[in-house]
């Protein structure tokens, strides 16, 4: 019996030992593990996502796409540094050098001006980003189209805008992006 419990022992403790190597290998391979890296992006997205997401009734799935559009938004599309105004807190502008604290009180309420153009509100209005369906705002992000019609001396299409570069994101990365903005705080435009 007693020979019994040293072997279990034995064992469990090669198992720990196992796993032990097998999570430091994993830690370290990040970086070539392709298969992780979706993963990894979904949970750094919800890390840095600067302000509270309403995740109530959301499922594993759409929780995973929500990660993903805060990574896509956060740390790859730039989208705080024209749609927030001002981008960052007095004190947290990475610019000045501070360490970087996004303004989550107008986190992507618009308002940031570009000469005779204005960044637009995106915070959800009545549950939709920007108050547009989904094949609405494929259709910003692809065309550049203006529904708003807010210069049309200009023409019908979005400016300063780098909707020429998100257009060729897939599907899948703009559905991410629109569940990600559907659940950030709803802001009204300063008044
Ligand atoms: C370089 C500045 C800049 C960046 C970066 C930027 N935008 Fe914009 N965006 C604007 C401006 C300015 C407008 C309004 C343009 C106009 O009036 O012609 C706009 C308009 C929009 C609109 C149209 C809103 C509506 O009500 O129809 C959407 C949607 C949008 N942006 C989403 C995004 C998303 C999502 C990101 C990040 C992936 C992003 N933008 C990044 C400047 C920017």
């Amino acid at each position: 019996m007693k020979h019994l419990a040293g072997k279990v022992l034995a064992v469990a403790g090669l198992l720990t030992l196992l796993g032990t190597f097998q999570h430091k290998a994993k830690a370290g391979g990040e970086d070539d593990d392709w298969s992780s890296t979706e993963q990894h992006r979904i949970n750094v997205g919800f890390k840095i996502a600067p302000v509270p997401l309403n995740l109530r009734r959301k499922d594993r799935e759409e929780r995973d796409r929500i990660g993903l559009g805060s990574y896509l938004v956060n740390a790859v599309g730039g989208c705080n540094d024209c749609h927030t105004s001002p981008s960052y807190v007095p004190g947290g502008d990475p610019f000045m050098g501070q360490p970087k604290v996004v303004n989550a009180a107008r986190y992507l309420a618009g308002g940031q001006q570009f000469g005779p153009f204005t960044s637009r509100n995106l915070t959800p209005e009545n549950g939709l980003p920007a108050g547009r369906t989904f094949a609405q705002f494929k259709n910003i992000m692809r065309t550049g189209i203006d529904y708003d019609h807010l210069h049309p001396q200009m023409g019908p299409l979005l400016q300063v805008m780098p909707w020429p570069t998100y257009q060729d994101m897939t599907d899948r990365d703009l559905r991410a992006i629109y569940d990600y903005l559907s659940v950030i705080p709803p802001i009204t435009p300063a008044s």
